[in-house]
């Protein structure tokens, strides 16, 4: 996991749409971008993850390289010229964009996501409509999807695969970036690949601990709190009317930071902060799940 450089490194000066900043050694090229201004889009990076370079949404040009850059954990070098915005760079983007708008549901990604289709001029539908399963081979007319059925076979959340970019954070939360259980990982090649537990055996059968960790990484909403799940089946579903309150999980000593997300007077949601030193976003199944008791109002129950 990226904890961050070292405060003692020493400095490297490197220019960002030319802009002169001074970042860390051991620094990202993205994190100098923020820090002269520059907000990059990231798919699979996540402060709280190691940069597993897949979704090439965060390209950037690199003067004297040949090959556009991730930007998420390429590490400077004094002198980089870094340019962030040029036609190659836009192209790429718009491309990654379009191939994952047009084969994958998502609606329930942040509101980011939906800026940067505008941003890039993606137009998904170039590709044609949207086929109904998922398949590698469309009619004529259609473009390949990943669309299924979700699955729902746990109280605690849902596994809704025609909105996964394959983005593999769930993979490393799951593994050695917090959890260390390995109870899912990439299955199958190319249109084919795919989440799966061991076996694709139903969660229940598995070797998931229910820690959450996956889902809260999750960026498009494919892994997704069963009470989430649910409002939004019934079109509930409102982050404008929900509150979200920090706490400290009661149920150990480790202290772990919790924002319970609450609408109509119930907790629908569970997330913790990345950057909190104890946990790093990341929990256990009785702090990320364990709050129906507050709701149980009844004395005698
Ligand atoms: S809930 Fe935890 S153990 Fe289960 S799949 Fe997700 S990260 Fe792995
Ligand atoms: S389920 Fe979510 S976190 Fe996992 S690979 Fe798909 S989009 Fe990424
Ligand atoms: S965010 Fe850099 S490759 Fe995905």
């Amino acid at each position: 996991m990226n904890r961050g450089v070292s405060v003692a490194a020493r400095p490297v000066t490197v220019t960002v749409d030319g802009q002169a900043v001074e970042v860390p050694e051991g620094s990202t090229v993205r994190e100098a971008c923020a820090k002269a201004g520059v907000e990059i889009p990231t798919l699979c990076f996540l402060e709280n993850l190691t940069p597993v370079n897949v979704c090439r949404v965060c390209v950037v040009e690199l003067e004297g390289s040949r090959a556009l850059v991730p930007s998420c954990s390429r590490k400077v070098e004094g002198g980089m010229v870094i340019h962030t915005d040029t036609p190659r760079v836009r192209t790429s983007r718009k491309m990654v964009l379009e191939l994952l708008a047009s084969s994958v549901d998502l609606s329930a990604a942040g509101p980011e996501v939906a800026e940067w289709l505008a941003a890039y001029g993606a137009e998904p539908e170039r590709y044609g409509r949207r086929a109904p399963a998922r398949t590698a081979r469309p009619d004529l007319g259609e473009a390949a999807t990943v669309a299924q059925p979700p699955k729902v076979d746990n109280a605690l959340y849902v596994r809704d695969y025609s909105r996964c970019i394959l983005c593999y954070k769930c993979v490393e939360a799951c593994g050695e970036d917090a959890q260390f259980t390995f109870a899912i990982a990439v299955a199958g090649r190319g249109f084919d690949a795919h989440i799966s537990t061991e076996f694709d055996v139903p969660l229940p059968d598995s070797a998931c601990v229910y820690c959450g960790n996956c889902v809260g990484v999750c960026p498009t909403g494919a892994l997704m709190f069963k009470s989430e799940f649910d409002l939004r089946q019934a079109g509930a579903w409102d982050p404008a009317r929900q509150t979200v309150t920090p706490t400290i999980c009661p149920y150990c000593g480790v202290g772990c930071t919790l924002e319970l997300h609450v609408q109509d007077n119930r907790i629908v949601k569970v997330t913790s902060p990345l950057d909190h030193t104890v946990s790093h976003g990341h929990l256990c199944v009785k702090g990320r799940f364990g709050f129906e008791f507050v709701q149980d109002r009844d004395p005698g129950g």
